[in-house]
């Protein structure tokens, strides 16, 4: 498939699964953080996953940084307001934008946020241009994962970090020959052209080709798990009564995603994971 391609049916996905989004996350994009410690709902959840995004960066108030796959901007609003930093999110979805520069308006951080339409593989921005760099749950949509980081890699400054919250699955041979159906259809549906590059125990080794060092990485799939094992809620009963009996995982890949990565994330076929660089 051409890049054309892949942006048209990726912005396709995303008009289509907005009003999910919008409904049961509130216009956020990624998963919650559960602490073993304390019961929390989902918005605190959430909001604890963008808490963790600030402190594995050790983000300041005089930082600037690249949020690559910024969605409608709730992660972005929400860390230059509480930390005060400067931000630049990116996004190939035309509508998010908006959307974004309209939640910026709302919570008066517009003089810190930037949104743009960008590819995060092909970028505006010049050399050794940002302190820090994020992402949350974006990278398996990259057409190329090796040239996205190698971008990353370009606009950080020396000494600059990453935090980047991807999930990662296990090697086919782990799967059911089921399991790999559903994983084609929901990644195919929801335009994941590059999640195959995202192989448990093997993702630090791509960042470490693409020039970043002291990669760390941090399994954290109990703590997401909550997040996602609400969703499976509100999904079981369309998934069992409609789209599986009928075959329509292709068109409804968030509702079978929740009930069936919910079954792979607990056997371990899918993890959640923080992965942090310097340049
Ligand atoms: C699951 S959403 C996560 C959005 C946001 N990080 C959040 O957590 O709310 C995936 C996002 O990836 C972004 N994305 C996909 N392909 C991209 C690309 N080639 N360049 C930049 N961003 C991209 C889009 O902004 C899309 O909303």
């Amino acid at each position: 498939m051409n890049e054309k391609e892949h942006f048209e049916r990726l912005n396709k996905y995303y008009i289509k699964s907005k009003a999910g989004y919008d409904i049961f996350l509130w216009g956020s994009k990624h998963f919650g953080f559960y602490p073993k410690s304390k019961k929390v709902t989902e918005r605190e959840a959430q909001v604890l996953m963008q808490d963790l995004v600030a402190k594995k960066l050790k983000l300041s108030a005089d930082d600037l940084v690249l949020d690559a796959g910024c969605g409608q901007g709730v992660i972005s609003t929400y860390l230059a307001k509480k930390y005060g930093c400067k931000i630049e999110g990116i996004t190939p979805i035309h509508f998010e934008i908006d959307k974004a520069n309209l939640l910026a308006k709302k919570l008066k951080v517009s003089d810190k946020i930037n949104y743009s339409l960008m590819d995060y593989s092909d970028m505006e921005f010049k050399n050794n241009y940002f302190d820090c760099i994020y992402t949350i749950e974006t990278l398996s949509h990259s057409v190329n994962i090796r040239k996205t980081l190698k971008e990353f890699h370009r606009v950080l400054k020396k000494g600059g970090r990453i935090a980047l919250f991807e999930y990662t699955i296990a090697e086919d041979n782990c799967f059911s020959k089921y399991e790999i159906k559903i994983l084609n259809k929901v990644s195919h549906a929801s335009t994941m052209d590059s999640l195959g590059d995202f192989r448990h125990d093997k993702f630090q080794g791509t960042l470490k080709e693409a020039g970043f060092k002291d990669v760390i990485v941090e399994h954290i799939s109990e703590n997401v798990g909550p997040s996602l094992g609400r969703l499976r809620k509100f999904a079981i009963l369309p998934y069992y009564l409609f789209v599986k009996p009928f075959g329509l995982q292709e068109k409804f890949p968030n509702v079978t995603a929740a009930v069936e990565f919910y079954k792979m994330a607990k056997k371990g076929l899918i993890r959640y994971n923080i992965f942090t660089a310097v340049k």
